[in-house]
């Protein structure tokens, strides 16, 4: 793979931002340094990251003339909670941190949506950087602005959108992820295939082995072209009320699959792949989707290594859980469903009981 850094851009108006995409990026003082105005800054990351990557980027930080200060959290989705969002703002009040310096996210989406949701509400916002190092949060969760902590009820039920400066994806940081976590990143990946990219599609399918081995070119094209989708729809719908709700396939029963089972249980991309073949059933009952359809899109899963059956909650449980759904409008469910392979929308139109069958359907 080459040294080259790939750039891409959030376009955002006086809020646009920069995605670096490349190999050995985190120890580039150059990339990071002009990001942040003060001569302090707050690294979040957690135990896991922390031994792997922490000194690296504070070497990049001290270099740039920063002074590098951390915090380093418990790992797991059951932490994405107010109390560990408190270590936060502990940190940042112990450091005496000021609405000018800058918190820097090292981490997976746990990480990025907590310190993300941090950085919104101290002093009412300070700037923010994201360093991801999962799949997941180089494809999806690091760009948007989508930032939350979870509540017993519900995921990511309390939060803001709070868009970062910059996003620093060093791909060579994916060499230590554990190989469930980068199957549970590329559900996100095949997801923009799946709503808006048919050729990414083919792409994937025809690449999905190169991924698995971890392929550095592989990655970093999958990596870009899932990023340039997000930045596309993100740009044209910030806040979702309308395109950006495209990009939750899957996510309304996924949510109810990690909440019903426990934070943590379920990996996030694990609940989205069984939750979007539950979506391609579902649309399958609608006349939309015909069965081999639906057969391609649990083949290009089953080959990901990631959940097509999901856990068997009760669909009482499911509907209960999904209807504190976000895209809950007046009492009733939106749901993002397949038109097509390539086609999603967000439809109204499934009854409760063709919902209850495809949720059977799709049960073990
Ligand atoms: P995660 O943050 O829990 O990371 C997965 C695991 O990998 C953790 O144990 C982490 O410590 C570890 N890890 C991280 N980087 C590593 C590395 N380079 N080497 C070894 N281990 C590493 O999970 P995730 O899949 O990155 O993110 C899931 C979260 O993202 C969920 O909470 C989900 O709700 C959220 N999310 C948010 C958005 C958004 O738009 N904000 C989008 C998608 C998902
Ligand atoms: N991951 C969904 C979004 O950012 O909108």
């Amino acid at each position: 793979m080459s040294d080259s850094i790939e750039q891409l851009s959030v376009a955002l108006g006086d809020r646009s931002y920069p995605i670096y995409i490349g190999s050995e990026l985190l120890g580039r003082s150059e990339l990071i340094g002009p990001f942040i105005k003060q001569k302090k800054a707050l690294v979040v990351t957690n135990t896991t990251v922390a031994p792997l990557y922490l000194a690296s980027l504070e070497a990049a930080l001290i270099q740039a003339g920063i002074e590098p200060i951390s915090v380093v959290l418990p790992d797991g989705e059951q932490f994405k909670n107010w109390e560990t969002l408190n270590l936060i703002f502990d940190a940042l009040l112990g450091a005496r941190c000021e609405r000018g310096t800058t918190l820097i996210a090292l981490g997976g989406g746990v990480v990025g949506d907590m310190g993300g949701f941090a950085a919104a509400c101290y002093q009412r916002g300070m700037p923010f950087i994201q360093v991801p190092t999962t799949l997941l949060s180089q494809v999806d969760s690091s760009v948007g602005g989508k930032t939350a902590i979870n509540h017993p009820m519900g995921k990511n039920m309390i939060g803001a959108f709070y868009q970062p400066q910059l996003v620093l994806a060093d791909i060579s940081t994916l060499n230590t992820l554990p190989d469930r976590e980068l199957k549970a990143g590329l559900a996100e990946v095949i997801k923009y295939g799946l709503i808006r990219d048919v050729n990414f599609l083919v792409w994937l399918e025809g690449n999905l082995g190169s991924l698995l081995a971890r392929d550095p070119d592989a990655l970093g094209f999958a990596i870009r072209r899932s990023c340039a989708n997000k930045a596309e729809v993100v740009a044209a719908d910030e806040k979702e009320t309308g395109e950006r709700a495209l990009l939750n396939l899957g996510h309304t029963f996924g949510h109810a699959i990690e909440t019903g089972m426990g934070y943590g249980e379920w990996l996030h991309g694990e609940a989205v792949a069984a939750g979007t073949l539950i979506a391609a059933e579902l649309s399958c009952k609608l006349g939309w989707l015909n069965e081999a359809s639906v057969g391609r899109i649990e083949d290009l899963f089953v080959r990901a290594g990631l959940p097509v059956k999901a856990p068997k909650l009760g669909v009482a449980k499911y509907l209960e859980l999904m209807s504190h759904d976000k895209k809950v409008q007046e009492g009733r469910l939106r749901l993002v469903l397949l038109e097509s392979i390539g086609k999603a929308v967000v439809s109204d139109l499934a009854s409760t009981e063709q919902i209850a069958a495809a949720i059977e359907a799709r049960c073990t």
